[in-house]
């Protein structure tokens, strides 16, 4: 089954960008009698599956909403063991993704991450630089709204220093200064775990993107989920 839908969607048109919002970790291990941050470390299993897949099908982009700034008001326990997860997780997967020419982008206010996590992205960023496959964006410390801001900011400033005419202030422009502006637009976004909302994830760059939600908690969504989610999108796109 896996593998009739998995070719017939790679006879189609496979989204160039695909952005995830990875939610109902938490969810996912109280059904279970667990912990929150048992789902959390099982998620991460979840990731490696989708990375592997997008890379093998030939996605360009896929951009995973790991930590928003909202996420910072969870409890210190959990966001500590988010912070710990990212840093295990990157020193054992690393190799591997190099391996598969993945290359690794971070959107987000790495900076006000613990300084052990922003050593880790740098050296995987770097490790990662001149690879061609596919590209992973982590979003961390995450918040659109502030990245359209800080945007309107830089142009204001641009604008009074002379360097930039507002009437030539246009989407293109406005776009280059967005954390995001060395990719495409998103094309599908898939959220898992029932909640049908944005929260605060690329508002910018979902502008014309195919949304797709589905009630599996992240822990559970497999390959199979998101070429199911492809297989949606390219039905969507054919009927125009
Ligand atoms: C998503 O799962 C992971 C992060 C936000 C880091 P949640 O932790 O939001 O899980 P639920 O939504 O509480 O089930
Ligand atoms: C969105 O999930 C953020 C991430 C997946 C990192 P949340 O669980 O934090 O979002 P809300 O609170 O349900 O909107
Ligand atoms: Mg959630």
């Amino acid at each position: 089954m896996a593998q009739t839908i998995k070719n017939q969607i790679i006879e189609g048109n496979i989204p160039r960008h695909i952005a995830i919002i990875m939610d109902g970790n938490g969810r996912w291990a109280k059904e279970k009698g667990m912990n929150r941050i048992f789902g959390h470390s099982q998620g991460v299993e979840t990731v490696r599956k989708i990375v592997e897949a997008s890379s093998e099908i030939g996605v360009g982009y896929l951009t995973l909403y790991a930590f928003s700034t909202e996420n910072w008001a969870r409890p210190k326990k959990e966001v500590n063991a988010l912070m710990e997860l990212l840093v295990s997780t990157l020193k054992v997967e690393i190799t591997k993704l190099h391996k598969n020419n993945v290359k690794l982008h971070t959107i987000g206010d790495i900076a006000a991450l613990p300084e052990k996590c922003q050593q880790e992205l740098e050296e995987s960023k770097k490790q990662t630089e001149n690879n061609t496959g596919l590209n992973l964006t982590l979003a961390l410390s995450y918040s659109s709204k502030k990245d359209i801001l800080n945007a309107a900011k830089i142009l204001a400033h641009k604008s009074v220093n002379g360097d930039i005419l507002i009437d030539d202030i246009d989407e293109s422009v406005f776009q280059q200064e967005l954390s995001t502006c060395n990719f495409p637009d998103v094309e599908l976004l898939i959220r898992t775990s029932g909640e049908n909302r944005i929260s605060n994830f690329l508002l910018w760059e979902l502008a014309y993107a195919e949304l797709y939600f589905t009630k599996t908690h992240w822990p559970d969504f497999d390959a199979e989920g998101l070429y199911q989610a492809i297989d949606d999108y390219q039905k969507r796109e054919r009927r125009f």
